[in-house]
């Protein structure tokens, strides 16, 4: 049977603070109530034997919204990965960070680069978090880098240059994005990793995400997959 379940999916986790409101409750509740979500997201994940998970949980525009808040996000690595960490080092889960990490608060910092380096060895679902994350500053640091080799060696400019200096260098390109919270744009979301990607687009506030509406998605993507290899293989039938 031919697999077409996408390897790389990759969440835009948004309506945290429109779920919070919804349920008289604050923007950072919301954003609590997010990491529950996020959680089950990664479950399911692992059930489904999917390679890689890119979730954005915080994006360079995130930078001017309430002190407060930025706050409650920077905090909230700290406190997942001291609940999960050994969960994941037990589980088989690779963390992995795309984005400025040294922009960080030295706490946020400090327990992402452990979740690195203690799952650097496993071999399971890959968790890759977008923190810190700007579509459009990583090609220009991508950009930066390759003109930097260039100067030093003769080299042709071309995709696969520039995919290796991309925070995601190394993983495949996304096949799959989902966005929740019922906007439908990429948000400066893996721009150049998503030229070829398949967008999904629900209106349910992520706190409410869980693993039916992942299933949902995945077969949405599916049932493209297949309509595409039907007009390939039968193309007086487009
Ligand atoms: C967008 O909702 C969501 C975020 C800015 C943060 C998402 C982060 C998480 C779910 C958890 C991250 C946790 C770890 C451990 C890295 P929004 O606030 O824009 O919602 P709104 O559109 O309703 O205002």
């Amino acid at each position: 049977m031919v697999s077409r379940m996408p390897k790389h999916v990759g969440i835009i986790m948004d309506g945290n603070g429109r779920w919070g409101k919804a349920n008289a409750l604050t923007r950072s509740q919301g954003h609590y109530a997010g990491v529950q979500a996020m959680e089950k997201v990664i479950d399911a994940s692992i059930a489904f034997d999917i390679e890689v998970l890119t979730l954005y949980a915080f994006s360079s525009e995130n930078w001017s919204r309430s002190k407060e808040e930025v706050n409650y996000l920077m905090r909230l690595p700290i406190r997942f990965f001291k609940q999960k960490l050994p969960e994941f080092i037990r589980r088989n889960v690779k963390i992995l960070i795309s984005g400025n990490i040294d922009g960080l608060p030295a706490a946020t910092k400090k327990v992402l680069m452990r979740a690195i380096e203690e799952t650097k060895k496993n071999t399971g679902l890959i968790v890759n978090f977008a923190f810190n994350y700007g579509g459009r500053a990583e090609i220009i640091r991508a950009v930066q880098q390759v003109i930097r080799e260039m100067r030093e060696q003769k080299l042709e400019l071309n995709e696969e240059l520039i995919g290796r200096y991309l925070y995601t260098s190394g993983l495949p390109d996304p096949d799959l994005i989902i966005r929740t919270g019922g906007e439908q744009r990429l948000s400066n979301f893996l721009l150049w990793q998503s030229a070829m990607t398949e967008l999904y687009f629900s209106d349910v506030y992520f706190p409410d995400f869980g693993e039916e509406h992942l299933r949902e998605a995945l077969y949405e993507y599916q049932q493209r997959k297949a309509i595409y290899e039907f007009a390939d293989v039968y193309p007086s039938a487009r």
